[in-house]
Protein backbone atom coordinates (compact mmCIF):
# COMPACT_ATOMS: atom_id res chain seq x y z
CA UNK A 1 0.00 0.00 0.00
CA UNK A 2 0.95 3.28 -0.60
CA UNK A 3 2.98 5.26 1.79
CA UNK A 4 0.36 7.86 3.65
CA UNK A 5 1.73 11.46 4.92
CA UNK A 6 -0.29 13.43 7.44
CA UNK A 7 1.54 16.14 8.27
CA UNK A 8 1.95 19.36 5.62
CA UNK A 9 5.95 19.80 6.61
CA UNK A 10 6.40 15.65 6.22
CA UNK A 11 4.87 16.49 2.58
CA UNK A 12 6.92 19.72 1.49
CA UNK A 13 9.95 17.37 2.94
CA UNK A 14 9.12 14.64 0.88
CA UNK A 15 8.75 16.44 -2.04
CA UNK A 16 12.19 18.67 -1.74
CA UNK A 17 13.63 15.55 -1.08
CA UNK A 18 12.35 13.79 -4.38
CA UNK A 19 13.56 17.66 -6.13
CA UNK A 20 17.19 16.92 -4.79
CA UNK A 21 17.02 13.50 -6.25
CA UNK A 22 16.08 15.05 -9.66
CA UNK A 23 12.72 13.37 -9.87
CA UNK A 24 9.75 15.18 -11.11
CA UNK A 25 6.28 15.06 -8.91
CA UNK A 26 2.96 14.92 -10.23
CA UNK A 27 -0.06 15.79 -7.90
CA UNK A 28 -3.59 14.33 -8.23
CA UNK A 29 -6.10 16.07 -5.88
CA UNK A 30 -8.86 14.39 -5.04
CA UNK A 31 -11.62 14.50 -2.24
CA UNK A 32 -11.67 10.57 -2.01
CA UNK A 33 -13.73 8.37 -2.35
CA UNK A 34 -11.34 6.94 -5.03
CA UNK A 35 -13.09 5.64 -9.05
CA UNK A 36 -11.56 4.59 -11.79
CA UNK A 37 -12.41 8.26 -13.02
CA UNK A 38 -9.41 9.64 -10.23
CA UNK A 39 -7.45 6.45 -11.33
CA UNK A 40 -7.04 7.22 -14.54
CA UNK A 41 -5.63 10.46 -13.82
CA UNK A 42 -3.13 8.85 -11.71
CA UNK A 43 -2.51 6.39 -14.46
CA UNK A 44 -1.76 9.66 -16.68
CA UNK A 45 -0.03 11.24 -13.83
CA UNK A 46 2.55 8.31 -13.59
CA UNK A 47 3.42 8.34 -17.07
CA UNK A 48 4.06 12.26 -17.06
CA UNK A 49 6.03 12.23 -13.84
CA UNK A 50 8.72 10.23 -11.70
CA UNK A 51 6.61 9.96 -8.72
CA UNK A 52 2.92 10.94 -8.00
CA UNK A 53 1.35 12.34 -4.54
CA UNK A 54 -2.57 12.05 -4.51
CA UNK A 55 -4.11 14.36 -1.82
CA UNK A 56 -7.26 13.10 -0.29
CA UNK A 57 -8.97 15.70 1.02
CA UNK A 58 -12.65 16.44 2.07
CA UNK A 59 -12.05 20.47 1.82
CA UNK A 60 -14.27 22.40 4.07
CA UNK A 61 -13.15 25.99 1.64
CA UNK A 62 -15.75 25.05 -0.59
CA UNK A 63 -18.80 23.60 0.59
CA UNK A 64 -21.56 26.13 2.01
CA UNK A 65 -23.31 25.46 5.22
CA UNK A 66 -26.27 24.09 3.09
CA UNK A 67 -24.17 22.01 0.92
CA UNK A 68 -23.31 18.12 1.59
CA UNK A 69 -20.31 18.31 3.52
CA UNK A 70 -21.10 15.94 5.96
CA UNK A 71 -22.61 13.41 3.68
CA UNK A 72 -19.43 13.41 1.09
CA UNK A 73 -18.54 9.73 0.57
CA UNK A 74 -15.54 7.93 2.11
CA UNK A 75 -13.66 4.69 1.93
CA UNK A 76 -9.77 5.74 3.14
CA UNK A 77 -8.61 1.38 3.09
CA UNK A 78 -10.52 1.17 -0.07
CA UNK A 79 -8.91 3.99 -1.72
CA UNK A 80 -5.07 2.82 -0.44
CA UNK A 81 -6.06 -0.62 -2.06
CA UNK A 82 -7.44 0.81 -5.58
CA UNK A 83 -3.92 2.97 -5.20
CA UNK A 84 -2.18 -0.11 -4.25
CA UNK A 85 -3.64 -2.53 -7.49
CA UNK A 86 -2.23 0.50 -9.95
CA UNK A 87 1.05 1.25 -8.62
CA UNK A 88 1.83 -2.27 -8.43
CA UNK A 89 1.49 -2.75 -11.92
CA UNK A 90 3.27 -0.26 -12.67
CA UNK A 91 6.37 -0.52 -9.80
CA UNK A 92 5.86 3.34 -9.25
CA UNK A 93 6.17 5.64 -6.53
CA UNK A 94 2.80 6.54 -5.17
CA UNK A 95 2.25 8.65 -1.74
CA UNK A 96 -1.04 9.57 -0.27
CA UNK A 97 -1.46 12.91 1.17
CA UNK A 98 -4.15 13.36 3.58
CA UNK A 99 -4.13 16.47 6.09
CA UNK A 100 -6.13 16.73 9.19
CA UNK A 101 -7.69 20.37 8.50
CA UNK A 102 -5.30 22.59 6.05
CA UNK A 103 -7.80 25.59 7.72
CA UNK A 104 -6.72 24.95 11.28
CA UNK A 105 -3.21 26.67 11.70
CA UNK A 106 -2.95 27.09 15.48
CA UNK A 107 -5.27 24.08 17.08
CA UNK A 108 -3.98 23.94 20.34
CA UNK A 109 -4.72 28.12 20.58
CA UNK A 110 -7.89 27.88 19.20
CA UNK A 111 -9.06 25.23 21.69
CA UNK A 112 -7.92 27.86 24.62
CA UNK A 113 -10.00 30.56 23.32
CA UNK A 114 -13.11 28.51 22.90
CA UNK A 115 -13.34 27.56 26.49
CA UNK A 116 -12.51 31.17 27.62
CA UNK A 117 -15.75 32.05 25.40
CA UNK A 118 -13.77 34.35 23.05
CA UNK A 119 -12.69 33.53 19.43
CA UNK A 120 -14.97 31.62 16.94
CA UNK A 121 -18.17 33.04 16.37
CA UNK A 122 -18.98 35.02 13.13
CA UNK A 123 -20.52 37.93 14.56
CA UNK A 124 -23.55 38.49 12.77
CA UNK A 125 -21.08 38.28 9.52
CA UNK A 126 -22.73 36.04 6.86
CA UNK A 127 -20.97 32.90 6.74
CA UNK A 128 -20.68 31.43 3.36
CA UNK A 129 -18.55 28.52 3.88
CA UNK A 130 -17.96 25.94 5.97
CA UNK A 131 -14.78 26.88 6.75
CA UNK A 132 -15.99 30.19 8.23
CA UNK A 133 -18.26 28.55 9.86
CA UNK A 134 -16.14 26.72 11.68
CA UNK A 135 -14.64 29.82 12.95
CA UNK A 136 -11.17 29.00 11.91
CA UNK A 137 -10.22 32.53 11.01
CA UNK A 138 -8.82 31.89 7.77
CA UNK A 139 -9.02 35.10 5.74
CA UNK A 140 -7.13 34.74 2.47
CA UNK A 141 -9.06 33.80 -0.54
CA UNK A 142 -7.91 33.04 -4.49
CA UNK A 143 -10.52 34.14 -6.91
CA UNK A 144 -10.59 33.96 -10.43
CA UNK A 145 -13.25 37.02 -10.79
CA UNK A 146 -14.69 35.96 -13.96
CA UNK A 147 -14.31 31.63 -14.59
CA UNK A 148 -15.60 31.51 -11.08
CA UNK A 149 -19.41 33.18 -12.07
CA UNK A 150 -21.13 31.46 -14.41
CA UNK A 151 -21.74 27.50 -14.97
CA UNK A 152 -21.33 25.80 -11.39
CA UNK A 153 -20.36 29.19 -10.01
CA UNK A 154 -24.26 30.70 -10.11
CA UNK A 155 -25.54 28.24 -7.74
CA UNK A 156 -22.27 27.60 -6.05
CA UNK A 157 -21.15 30.61 -5.09
CA UNK A 158 -18.26 29.70 -2.99
CA UNK A 159 -17.18 26.67 -4.49
CA UNK A 160 -14.63 28.20 -6.82
CA UNK A 161 -12.95 30.35 -4.49
CA UNK A 162 -12.39 27.38 -2.12
CA UNK A 163 -11.47 25.59 -5.09
CA UNK A 164 -8.62 27.91 -6.56
CA UNK A 165 -7.64 28.19 -2.27
CA UNK A 166 -7.04 24.64 -1.64
CA UNK A 167 -5.62 24.05 -4.99
CA UNK A 168 -2.76 26.87 -4.17
CA UNK A 169 -2.16 25.23 -1.00
CA UNK A 170 -1.33 22.26 -2.13
CA UNK A 171 0.46 23.76 -4.69
CA UNK A 172 2.30 25.19 -2.35
CA UNK A 173 2.82 21.96 -0.30
CA UNK A 174 3.52 19.24 -2.19
CA UNK A 175 5.60 21.89 -5.12
CA UNK A 176 4.67 19.28 -8.01
CA UNK A 177 5.93 19.73 -11.63
CA UNK A 178 2.43 18.71 -13.19
CA UNK A 179 -1.24 18.53 -11.43
CA UNK A 180 -3.87 16.45 -13.21
CA UNK A 181 -7.40 17.97 -13.21
CA UNK A 182 -10.71 15.81 -15.05
CA UNK A 183 -12.41 17.21 -17.85
CA UNK A 184 -15.68 16.19 -16.22
CA UNK A 185 -15.36 19.35 -14.20
CA UNK A 186 -14.70 21.73 -16.74
CA UNK A 187 -15.09 24.75 -15.48
CA UNK A 188 -12.48 23.39 -12.59
CA UNK A 189 -10.41 22.62 -14.69
CA UNK A 190 -10.21 25.78 -17.34
CA UNK A 191 -10.39 27.96 -13.58
CA UNK A 192 -6.78 26.49 -12.44
CA UNK A 193 -5.50 26.72 -15.86
CA UNK A 194 -6.17 30.56 -15.65
CA UNK A 195 -4.90 30.77 -12.07
CA UNK A 196 -1.76 29.30 -12.68
CA UNK A 197 -1.47 31.17 -15.33
CA UNK A 198 -2.07 34.77 -14.18
CA UNK A 199 -0.44 33.57 -10.78
CA UNK A 200 2.91 32.29 -12.64
CA UNK A 201 2.67 28.86 -11.02
CA UNK A 202 5.15 27.05 -12.72
CA UNK A 203 3.19 23.90 -13.10
CA UNK A 204 2.05 22.40 -16.06
CA UNK A 205 -2.01 21.67 -15.60
CA UNK A 206 -2.84 18.67 -17.48
CA UNK A 207 -6.30 18.11 -18.27
CA UNK A 208 -8.14 14.53 -18.24
CA UNK A 209 -11.09 12.87 -20.40
CA UNK A 210 -13.73 12.08 -18.91
CA UNK A 211 -14.24 8.79 -17.51
CA UNK A 212 -17.57 6.68 -18.32
CA UNK A 213 -19.20 4.00 -16.95
CA UNK A 214 -20.33 1.38 -19.56
CA UNK A 215 -23.89 2.88 -19.96
CA UNK A 216 -22.52 6.27 -20.47
CA UNK A 217 -22.81 8.25 -16.87
CA UNK A 218 -19.59 9.79 -15.91
CA UNK A 219 -18.29 8.35 -13.14
CA UNK A 220 -18.13 10.34 -10.19
CA UNK A 221 -18.23 10.11 -5.98
CA UNK A 222 -21.88 11.47 -5.36
CA UNK A 223 -23.09 8.49 -7.71
CA UNK A 224 -23.96 6.12 -5.08
CA UNK A 225 -26.20 8.59 -3.50
CA UNK A 226 -28.24 7.70 -6.48
CA UNK A 227 -31.00 4.83 -6.46
CA UNK A 228 -31.35 2.52 -9.23
CA UNK A 229 -34.12 4.06 -10.22
CA UNK A 230 -32.50 7.68 -10.55
CA UNK A 231 -28.85 6.50 -11.77
CA UNK A 232 -31.10 5.03 -14.80
CA UNK A 233 -33.36 8.23 -15.25
CA UNK A 234 -29.99 10.21 -15.01
CA UNK A 235 -28.62 8.23 -18.14
CA UNK A 236 -30.77 11.31 -19.81
CA UNK A 237 -27.67 13.06 -19.25
CA UNK A 238 -24.79 11.20 -21.05
CA UNK A 239 -27.46 10.43 -23.94
CA UNK A 240 -28.73 13.95 -24.56
CA UNK A 241 -25.04 15.44 -25.06
CA UNK A 242 -24.47 12.55 -27.12
CA UNK A 243 -27.32 13.36 -29.20
CA UNK A 244 -26.80 16.96 -29.33
CA UNK A 245 -23.18 15.80 -30.99
CA UNK A 246 -24.68 14.34 -33.33
CA UNK A 247 -27.11 16.69 -34.64
CA UNK A 248 -24.67 19.38 -33.94
CA UNK A 249 -21.91 17.08 -36.70
CA UNK A 250 -25.40 16.75 -38.98
CA UNK A 251 -25.47 20.37 -39.25
CA UNK A 252 -27.92 21.58 -36.73
CA UNK A 253 -25.78 23.84 -35.17
CA UNK A 254 -28.24 26.56 -33.42
CA UNK A 255 -27.42 26.23 -29.79
CA UNK A 256 -31.18 27.44 -28.86
CA UNK A 257 -32.27 24.33 -30.52
CA UNK A 258 -29.70 21.92 -29.29
CA UNK A 259 -30.11 23.32 -25.68
CA UNK A 260 -33.93 22.82 -25.73
CA UNK A 261 -33.60 19.29 -26.65
CA UNK A 262 -31.26 18.37 -24.02
CA UNK A 263 -33.78 20.13 -21.60
CA UNK A 264 -36.48 18.38 -23.01
CA UNK A 265 -34.57 14.86 -22.46
CA UNK A 266 -33.60 15.35 -18.86
CA UNK A 267 -37.03 16.87 -17.77
CA UNK A 268 -38.72 13.79 -19.85
CA UNK A 269 -36.89 11.84 -16.96
CA UNK A 270 -37.73 13.80 -14.59
CA UNK A 271 -34.29 15.59 -13.36
CA UNK A 272 -34.35 18.90 -12.44
CA UNK A 273 -32.08 21.14 -14.15
CA UNK A 274 -29.63 23.66 -12.66
CA UNK A 275 -28.30 24.85 -16.35
CA UNK A 276 -27.50 23.91 -19.79
CA UNK A 277 -24.58 25.83 -21.62
CA UNK A 278 -23.03 26.14 -24.57
CA UNK A 279 -19.33 27.86 -24.25
CA UNK A 280 -16.32 28.59 -25.65
CA UNK A 281 -14.02 26.12 -24.36
CA UNK A 282 -11.08 28.68 -22.85
CA UNK A 283 -13.82 31.54 -21.74
CA UNK A 284 -16.99 29.50 -21.11
CA UNK A 285 -18.95 32.47 -22.49
CA UNK A 286 -21.96 31.42 -24.17
CA UNK A 287 -22.28 31.01 -27.69
CA UNK A 288 -25.07 31.05 -30.07
CA UNK A 289 -23.97 28.54 -32.83
CA UNK A 290 -22.00 25.71 -33.03
CA UNK A 291 -18.27 26.58 -34.16
CA UNK A 292 -14.96 24.53 -33.30
CA UNK A 293 -13.96 24.44 -29.68
CA UNK A 294 -17.38 24.78 -27.57
CA UNK A 295 -18.25 22.61 -24.84
CA UNK A 296 -21.43 21.76 -23.91
CA UNK A 297 -22.18 22.06 -20.14
CA UNK A 298 -25.06 20.69 -18.27
CA UNK A 299 -26.20 20.21 -14.25
CA UNK A 300 -29.17 18.53 -13.13
CA UNK A 301 -30.48 17.35 -9.81
CA UNK A 302 -31.91 13.43 -9.49
CA UNK A 303 -33.30 13.34 -6.45
CA UNK A 304 -30.87 15.06 -3.76
CA UNK A 305 -28.01 13.94 -6.17
CA UNK A 306 -26.62 17.42 -8.56
CA UNK A 307 -24.62 15.87 -11.61
CA UNK A 308 -22.68 17.75 -13.85
CA UNK A 309 -21.24 16.44 -17.22
CA UNK A 310 -20.13 17.94 -20.69
CA UNK A 311 -18.98 17.33 -23.96
CA UNK A 312 -16.72 19.01 -26.17
CA UNK A 313 -17.27 19.80 -29.37
CA UNK A 314 -14.59 20.34 -32.12
CA UNK A 315 -15.22 21.01 -35.40
CA UNK A 316 -13.17 21.61 -38.02
P1 LIG B 1 -12.93 15.14 -6.77
O1 LIG B 1 -14.36 15.35 -7.10
O2 LIG B 1 -12.54 14.04 -5.85
O3 LIG B 1 -12.17 14.95 -8.14
C1 LIG B 1 -10.76 14.83 -8.16
C2 LIG B 1 -10.30 14.92 -9.61
O4 LIG B 1 -10.85 13.81 -10.34
C3 LIG B 1 -10.81 16.19 -10.31
O5 LIG B 1 -9.78 16.71 -11.14
C4 LIG B 1 -11.97 15.67 -11.13
O6 LIG B 1 -12.23 16.44 -12.28
C5 LIG B 1 -11.48 14.28 -11.50
N1 LIG B 1 -12.60 13.41 -11.88
C6 LIG B 1 -13.70 13.14 -11.15
N2 LIG B 1 -14.54 12.34 -11.85
C7 LIG B 1 -13.94 12.12 -13.04
C8 LIG B 1 -14.31 11.38 -14.22
N3 LIG B 1 -15.44 10.72 -14.30
N4 LIG B 1 -13.44 11.38 -15.25
C9 LIG B 1 -12.26 12.07 -15.18
N5 LIG B 1 -11.87 12.78 -14.12
C10 LIG B 1 -12.69 12.80 -13.06
O7 LIG B 1 -12.63 17.88 -7.94
C11 LIG B 1 -12.35 17.72 -6.75
O8 LIG B 1 -12.32 16.49 -6.15
C12 LIG B 1 -12.01 18.89 -5.83
O9 LIG B 1 -12.69 20.03 -6.25
C13 LIG B 1 -10.48 19.18 -5.74
C14 LIG B 1 -9.89 19.55 -7.11
C15 LIG B 1 -9.74 17.96 -5.16
C16 LIG B 1 -10.24 20.38 -4.78
O10 LIG B 1 -10.74 20.12 -3.53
Amino acid sequence: EPEVIRDKEAMRRWSRSMRSQGKTIGLVPTMGFLHDGHLSLVRQSLTLSDVTVVSIYVNPGQFSPTEDLSTYPSDFSGDLSKLAAVSSSNSDVIVVFNPRNLYDYNDGERRKKKTNGGGGGGGGKVVVSCVEEGGLGHETWVRVERLEKGLCGKSRPVFFRGVATIVTKLFNIVEPDVAMFGKKDYQQWRLIKRMVRDLDFGIEIVGSDIAREKDGLAMSSRNVHLSGEERQRALSISKSLAMAKASAAQGKTGCKELKDMIISEIVGAAGRIDYVEIVDQETLEGVEEIKSGIVICVAAWFGTVRLIDNIEINVA
